[in-house]
């Protein structure tokens, strides 16, 4: 099937390019030409797939800046030739685009060299044409260059088969703006100003000794974290650099704070978020949305709950408008205690190449994936 009709797509002339940068795609983008507008829908249907927002929710389009695209694509040991992109020759209009990058897993105990596939996009009026498999194969062969042959990725689709099955919560920060946009709505008997209070955090964190990861913690969230995610069934086994790039706080992409024992100096614990604003349409009053992602969480002195709820705080502070998080990991009980509702649809966690015996709860799970 997919023979048949790929001669087809290489008849409308298009070009499987690699991106020499994955801010690029952002680039094209905030070129404003009609041609490229069409990127930034594509990925901004993904809002609606990852959160699996309803239909009155989908008035967000996910609006990727450069540094993150900088962050996501570019780790440690990051293969230039895994960032593709499909444009039509003619115009240059970029089309499609996959991209992979390398990442260490802990299956079961054992350690897997895998590729994270991600940010597959195939433009609007380009779908249901079969070109996805087309993509998806291409990045394939391209890991397998690497001798790699294991891959982690996650869809909001149903496909086969499911490594786990994992929900977002949302916990609103702003719930007038929220409810303005449509992405909420008033609760039975609610009036805004009980919702306002409903959702009202303190102004301050309560952790004492909680402050901005920086340079000099890199050895300590290592280790915290790999202690951590040696607990998971499957989850990535970060080095000191990976840990650097993937936690230390870069402003408007991840947000990292450690806990350091006032008597001690040691660092306890920490918690992690990445930020992915989306644009409102069609809204007079707001043009985007601040929307933060749990990352990854280690607790050993401070209750995991209250490392939550200050990661809530802070992102409050930073002017966040929700704040997301999968129910991976530890994270499932605290979400009612700490007023995150729970979305309305499923995120499923694929390996390819890798037989699971049996799908995984999201609590055996230790990896987010972007
Ligand atoms: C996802 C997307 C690329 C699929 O493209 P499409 O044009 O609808 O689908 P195509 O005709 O090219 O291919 C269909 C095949 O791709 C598979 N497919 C669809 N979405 C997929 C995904 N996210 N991951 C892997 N395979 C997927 C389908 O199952 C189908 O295969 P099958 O017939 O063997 O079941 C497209 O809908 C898109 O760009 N959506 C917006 C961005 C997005 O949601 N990306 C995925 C994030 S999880």
């Amino acid at each position: 099937m997919m023979k048949r009709r790929f001669p087809a797509l290489l008849s409308l002339n298009f070009a499987i390019s690699v991106f020499k940068d994955p801010t690029h795609i952002t680039r094209s983008i905030s070129s404003g030409k009609a041609s490229l507008l069409g990127n930034l829908r594509m990925l901004a249907t993904r809002v609606c797939l990852r959160a699996r927002l309803s239909s009155q929710r989908r008035c967000l389009r996910f609006n990727y800046t450069k540094e993150f695209l900088r962050w996501g694509l570019r780790p440690p040991g990051f293969y230039q030739n895994w960032h593709i992109g499909v444009r039509v020759k003619a115009s240059k209009k970029l089309v499609a685009f996959i991209t992979g990058i390398p990442v260490t897993m802990r299956v079961r105990g054992e350690v897997v060299r895998m590729a994270e596939v991600n940010f597959l996009c195939v433009h609007k009026k380009l779908r249901s044409k079969r070109l996805a498999p087309v993509m998806i194969k291409e990045v394939t062969r391209r890991i397998h260059l690497e001798n790699i042959w294991q891959a982690a990725y996650t869809a909001g689709v149903l496909l086969p088969t499911p490594a786990a099955t994992c929900q977002y919560w949302h916990r609103t920060l702003n719930p007038k703006k929220l409810i303005d946009i449509g992405f909420s709505w008033l609760g039975d008997r609610m009036t805004m100003s009980r919702t306002i209070k409903l959702y009202r955090l303190p102004t301050s964190t309560a952790t004492p000794g909680l402050r901005k990861m920086e340079l000099r913690d890199v050895l300590s969230v290592t280790r915290l974290l790999q202690n951590y995610l040696s607990r998971f069934i499957v989850a990535p086994t970060f080095d000191e650099d990976e840990v650097e790039h993937w936690l230390l706080p870069q402003e408007n992409v991840v947000e990292s704070y450690v806990v350091e024992s006032p008597e001690t100096h040691e660092i306890t614990d920490f918690f992690s978020f990445y930020a992915l604003p989306s644009s409102i349409l069609n809204n007079p009053s707001y043009s985007t949305l601040k929307t933060a992602y749990s990352f990854y969480n280690v607790s050993t002195r401070t209750p995991l709950i209250q490392l939550f709820q200050d990661a809530l705080v802070v992102a409050k502070q930073k002017d966040y408008d929700v704040f997301n998080a999968l129910d991976v990991m530890d994270n499932g009980p605290l979400m009612r205690d700490l007023k995150f509702g729970q979305g309305d649809g499923q995120l499923y966690y694929y390996l390819y190449n890798y037989r699971l015996r049996e799908a995984l709860k999201p609590s055996e799970l230790g990896l987010v994936l972007l």
